[in-house]
């Protein structure tokens, strides 16, 4: 019995010096730098092409219209936060974008800012939960994140709460282990089509919707060939199509001029006039955002889906009521 004591003691101590340790060590990442981004027009030019039509940043960071087609954010609530990812959509807690308009982030450094958005910490040091993209971001070009730094420090504020993000054990302790210093790298030439296409998919976060996940986002399927099921309870489900070359299943017989058409048909201003089909089939992928997109990127962003390995999967059924 004596001897079940001391083991289960030493179990104890033990357990509990990891977890000291987990907290102490974890999230590892460098100090925010010191010093302002650059603040010129061309950087605040490019940050608002950035934020709104390509990183999905307004997309996530506010509420959204939900009987429009593709829900754009609710007028006057642009980067306001309040999107909830909600257990039932398949979520290990409750996740909220926060608020990020230049109220809420009042007292953070622009330093701060970009190591929350390229390394996935906030500035009192919690992880990020990796719904916000900062591993990929962490690969763009550091010119680009400063550039949505500088735009996101003149939008509008937006002075509404949101709730605070609750996440689950164990995975709350698993995810501050998650961030890392970010390896920026600088953006392609356009000129090289399917590598500046490849910088902008990243950007964009196409894969992340696009391919098969578990629960941990971590790729079950093959890159870009769709079928991941979305859920919006008690409002729809929705599989992203399979968006590889091949030529039956994916979009393989698209032209390139197809795929910008698909894209430009519609401007932003449309799409807030244009009412969700009806028997709820909704869909998340943010039409009106990249509408916003150049034809020049969008056509490389076809050049580089064009490399990749074409997969057979038919996503046939697109939406589904719930
Ligand atoms: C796919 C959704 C998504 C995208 C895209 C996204 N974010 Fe986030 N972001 C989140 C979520 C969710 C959180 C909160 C995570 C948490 O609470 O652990 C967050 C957190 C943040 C934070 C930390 C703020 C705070 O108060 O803790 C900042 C800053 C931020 N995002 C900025 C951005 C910027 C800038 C972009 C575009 C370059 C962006 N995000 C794109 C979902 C997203
Ligand atoms: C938030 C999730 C999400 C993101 C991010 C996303 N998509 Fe989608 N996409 C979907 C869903 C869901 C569908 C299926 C419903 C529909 O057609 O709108 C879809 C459909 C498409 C289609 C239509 C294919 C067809 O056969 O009609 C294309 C093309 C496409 N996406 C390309 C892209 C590209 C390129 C990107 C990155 C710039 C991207 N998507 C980012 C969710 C997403």
């Amino acid at each position: 019995m004596r001897l079940v004591g001391i083991i289960v003691g030493i179990v104890v101590v033990v357990a509990g010096l990891a977890a000291a340790v987990t907290f102490l060590v974890f999230p590892r990442v460098s100090a925010p730098e010191m010093g302002n981004v650059v603040r010129t027009t061309d950087a605040a030019r490019r940050g608002l092409y950035l934020a709104n039509s390509v990183m999905g940043c307004l997309d996530c960071h506010s509420r959204r219209e939900e009987d429009l087609y593709s829900m754009p954010p609710v007028r006057s609530a642009e980067f306001g936060g309040g999107f909830v990812f909600s257990r039932e959509m398949g979520m290990p807690g409750t996740i909220v974008s926060p608020n990020i308009t230049p109220g809420a982030l009042s007292n953070w450094t622009d330093g701060e800012v970009v190591r929350a958005i390229a390394a996935g910490v906030a500035r009192d040091g919690r992880p990020l939960f990796p719904l916000m993209p900062y591993h990929a971001f962490g690969t763009l070009d550091k010119e680009d994140i400063e550039a949505v730094v500088a735009y996101l420090r003149n939008v509008p504020s937006v002075r509404r709460a949101v709730d605070k993000t609750e996440i689950d054990f164990p995975v709350n302790v698993l995810i501050r282990f998650l961030p890392r210093d970010p390896e920026f790298k600088q953006r392609p030439n356009p000129r090289d089509s399917a590598a500046y296409g490849e910088y902008m998919v990243r950007a964009a976060g196409c894969a992340d919707c696009h391919t098969q996940r578990d629960a941990q986002g971590n790729a079950t399927g093959p890159a870009f060939a769709g079928g991941q099921e979305m859920l919006f309870p008690g409002r729809f489900l929705v599989r992203p199509a399979n968006i590889t070359p091949d030529q039956e299943t994916g979009i393989g017989s698209w032209s390139r001029d197809q795929f910008i058409a698909r894209f430009k048909s519609k401007t932003e201003a449309d799409y807030r006039n244009t009412p969700a089909p009806k028997g709820s089939s909704n869909t998340i992928m943010p039409w009106w955002a990249y509408s916003g997109m150049t034809p020049e990127d969008l056509g490389a962003i076809y050049d580089y889906l064009r490399t990749v390995t074409p997969v057979r999967n038919a996503v046939t059924v697109r939406f589904e009521p719930r």
